[in-house]
């Protein structure tokens, strides 16, 4: 009775880091966190810098806003020497470790509105 008890959280948590792991949503609290460095330059509630060169954030939809920050990270937009504010943006994209960040801070940024 005790042991298939056990069995069955043991398969319920396995079942749940899966799908966390596989089907990761972005976490918007986790978001916030992350959303620290970028606020400097795109304002605390996304409302973008024009001094700075940064656009806002806010209102932008969350996928166009993960495909940005993936392109920056992989070099795709940002690279070119010519590209001057985007060679800004590049090195902050940087700072999100990693896929499961980038979303998070996309979640947390379309909390922000416009
Ligand atoms: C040093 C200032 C600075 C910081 C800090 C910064 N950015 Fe940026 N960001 C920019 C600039 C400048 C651009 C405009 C790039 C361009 O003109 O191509 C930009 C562009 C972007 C874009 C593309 C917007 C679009 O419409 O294509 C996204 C998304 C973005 N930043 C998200 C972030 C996130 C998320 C963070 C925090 C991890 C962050 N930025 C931190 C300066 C900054």
């Amino acid at each position: 009775m005790k042991l298939k008890a056990t069995v069955a959280i043991a398969a319920v948590s396995l079942l749940a880091s899966i799908s966390s792991g596989v089907f990761a949503a972005g976490d918007a609290e986790r978001g916030k966190a992350y959303y620290a460095t970028c606020g400097a330059c795109h304002g605390a509630n996304g409302e973008g810098m024009e001094a700075l060169n940064a656009p806002s954030l806010a209102g932008q939809e969350e996928w166009y806003v993960i495909r940005q920050l993936q392109n920056f990270k992989n070099g795709i937009r940002g690279t070119n020497p010519k590209d001057t504010f985007g060679m800004q943006m590049a090195p902050m994209a940087q700072t999100l470790p990693n896929d499961q960040a980038i979303e998070d801070v996309a979640a947390y940024i379309s909390t922000l509105a416009k």
